[in-house]
């Protein structure tokens, strides 16, 4: 049966969200500042995560979040997963200290795993976790917060997995890390994203 009505967004919403969208920064922890954020906020956050779209209602976004003092704990994972993870020719111990000391400068660390359902490939639940960070970074820039997601090694270490609490087939795909700017809000940038797109259109 055919509505009786064609379905129509409100121009309103559609052109606030789109200008939200474009605005939503990541800005990287040496240009956070350190300040708490309300706990309420981060709930928001991961509720709008928990509405991304997903295959078969898999839902396989996991999340563990990281403030205050729980953050101690969680510098001395990221340290000893450098530790375990380095080449020992390339061992650094600024590189430890500073991931030991990371954490201080952003006062919320999200992180972020993929529990798959066992229905669906890998990269969907991948993607659907990807949807769900994406909505979790647009309610932070509408509340005024950068928010980075960051997976260099030692995020991604099996020892940090563990430390989270993600056993496989779980995945462990990072960190978000959310904070106030210490900077005037940052410019995005992207290409043309007509040139990213062929049209078939009729
Ligand atoms: C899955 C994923 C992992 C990322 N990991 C890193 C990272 O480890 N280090 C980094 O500098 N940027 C990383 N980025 C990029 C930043 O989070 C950010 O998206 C990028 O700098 C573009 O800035 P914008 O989000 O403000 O447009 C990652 C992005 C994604 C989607």
């Amino acid at each position: 049966m055919e509505p009786d009505t064609a379905p129509t967004l409100s121009p309103l919403p559609t052109s606030a969200l789109l200008e939200l969208i474009r605005r939503r920064r990541s800005i990287k922890q040496a240009q956070l500042r350190p300040d708490p954020i309300p706990r309420e906020y981060v709930e928001w956050m991961l509720e709008a995560a928990n509405w991304a779209p997903n295959h078969g209602a898999s839902e396989p976004w996991r999340f563990t979040v990281f403030a205050g003092e729980a953050r101690r704990a969680l510098g001395e994972s990221f340290a000893r997963s450098y530790r375990l993870g380095i080449d020992p020719q390339k061992y650094n111990p600024q590189a430890e200290k500073a991931q030991l000391e990371r954490v201080w400068l952003a006062p919320v660390w999200i992180s972020i795993g993929m529990q798959p359902g066992g229905h669906h490939p890998e990269w969907e639940e991948v993607a659907a976790v990807g949807a769900a960070v994406h909505a979790a970074q647009l309610v932070a820039a509408s509340l005024g917060l950068g928010a980075f997601w960051t997976s260099g090694m030692p995020v991604l270490h099996e020892n940090t997995a563990n430390f989270v609490g993600l056993k496989a087939p779980a995945r462990l795909l990072g960190f978000l890390y959310v904070g106030y700017p210490a900077i005037p809000w940052p410019q995005g940038l992207r290409g043309d994203w007509q040139e990213k797109v062929a049209w078939r259109w009729g």
